[in-house]
């Protein structure tokens, strides 16, 4: 087969496919314990809700007829749009109409569509880059730019906190922006680590991004106000210059794939532009099924009351689990302040995240080794980036409880 440059760039395998080979040949050997990919938890209130509308759906006239046989328009379902628009509006006072949002097919194709606005090969011939200000950051940005080193990223500084714990921190004094960067994007909480990047941080990066006149993408997929898994005060934030990227995913819907992004006008439509030539629209059926929770803003309720304590309480066991079954390892964890994973260091790890991968699921235990978290930094050397690995506590608990107590026979072999 001959391929285009394009072909050649997204059908190589890549860290995030040969991961995503392993999680599904795994899933399909059915005795894996998935402590790797980043499903979601079927959590029964959420889905009973949704089941209910379902059903409501299914007996309204023409229901089901208009929910699998429309198109919506190229920026998504317009009723979920206004709706959405007026709770944000509502809730957080930003100063946003229907012409601030478009949707996507899952926030990941949003970022696709984002990065490529913002960077890579310019009209006067200049190459542009997206920066991450702070890895470890999420593994599904590392392949979508269009063309190569398309990235550019910064290590954090470290804070070692009491009781095992460390936090990452944006290291300003070494966050030179240079006119080589398009756009900066932050995950918050951040994926892989459960960081929650300080409210200071926030307006410190939206305040750089400012005066270099690029945007500043906030992925907000386990944000505030849904699915709200976060555990720490944490003010969410949206200005003209900010883009904003929610998704239906966390709060229970991934299999329909609904990202939105918030955005001044001219971006939102940029968006809208790039959904009629790759997808002729957005699904609509995520929309559909979420737009009563939306307009009641219960979506909200069910957010802070059920989804973010279900995790909370799975982050504190999960910890409590390692702590007991780690003993005197040394082992750091970053603290957890959201999404739905932790994020371990073992310092001096007498091998490499990635030997120990394998190593897990040798023993049927699958987790993410670190190094593929640092787009960006792919060809710097840092041994830090060898000695982390990240952990789902989103499973169920006998899952998590059996592969907590792997992870540790493991390293504790490894450390002998
Ligand atoms: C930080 C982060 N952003 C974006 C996504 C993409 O999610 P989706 O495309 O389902 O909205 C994920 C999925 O795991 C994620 O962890």
């Amino acid at each position: 087969m001959n391929l285009s440059k394009f072909g050649e760039k997204f059908t190589r395998k890549t860290g995030i496919t040969q991961l995503m080979d392993d999680l599904g040949a795994a899933m399909a050997g059915g005795e894996m314990l998935m402590l790797g990919g980043g499903n979601p938890a079927h959590i029964p209130a959420v889905q009973e809700r949704f089941r209910q509308r379902m059903e409501d759906i299914l007996a309204e006239p023409s229901g089901f007829e208009t929910l699998i046989g429309n198109y919506d328009g190229s920026r998504g379902n317009a009723a979920f749009i206004a709706a959405l628009a007026d709770m944000l509006r509502e809730t957080f006072g930003w100063e946003i109409g229907p012409e601030n949002i478009a949707l996507t097919n899952g926030s990941q194709n949003a970022f696709f569509c984002l990065f490529n606005l913002f960077a890579g090969e310019m009209p006067d011939g200049s190459k542009k880059k997206i920066l991450f200000p702070l890895t470890p950051e999420y593994i599904g940005y590392a392949d979508a730019g269009l063309s190569d080193n398309f990235f550019a990223a910064r290590r954090p500084s470290i804070e070692l906190l009491d009781g095992g714990l460390f936090k990452y921190h944006v290291d300003f004094d070494a966050l030179e922006i240079g006119d080589n960067i398009g756009a900066i994007c932050v995950s918050r909480p951040t994926n892989p680590t459960g960081n929650v990047l300080t409210d200071a941080e926030m307006l410190h990066l939206d305040a750089l991004a400012q005066d270099k006149g690029i945007p500043f993408i906030i992925d907000n997929a386990y944000g505030t106000p849904f699915p709200d898994i976060i555990y720490t005060d944490a003010k969410p934030m949206w200005n003209p210059n900010t883009v904003v990227c929610m998704s239906l995913s966390k709060f229970g819907l991934p299999n329909l794939r609904t990202g939105i992004v918030v955005a001044r006008e001219e971006i939102a439509s940029a968006i809208a532009d790039i959904n009629g030539v790759m997808n002729l629209a957005p699904g609509g059926i995520g929309a559909r099924m979420a737009i009563d929770l939306v307009r009641s803003g219960e979506i909200m309720r069910m957010s802070r009351e059920i989804v973010q304590p279900f995790y909370e309480r799975k982050a504190l066991q999960t910890l409590e689990w390692f702590r007991e079954e780690l003993g005197d390892i040394p082992c750091r964890i970053h603290k957890p302040e959201g999404a739905i994973f932790l994020w371990l260091w073992f310092q001096e790890l007498p091998c490499t995240s990635a030997q120990l991968y394998e190593r897990l699921k040798e023993r049927k235990t699958l987790v993410i080794p670190g190094h593929h978290f640092f787009p960006g930094l792919e060809n710097e050397y840092w041994q830090h980036k060898h000695e982390c690995i990240r952990v789902t506590y989103a499973q169920d608990e006998a899952v998590v409880h059996a592969g907590v107590r792997i992870i540790a026979d493991e390293i504790r072999k490894l450390y002998a």
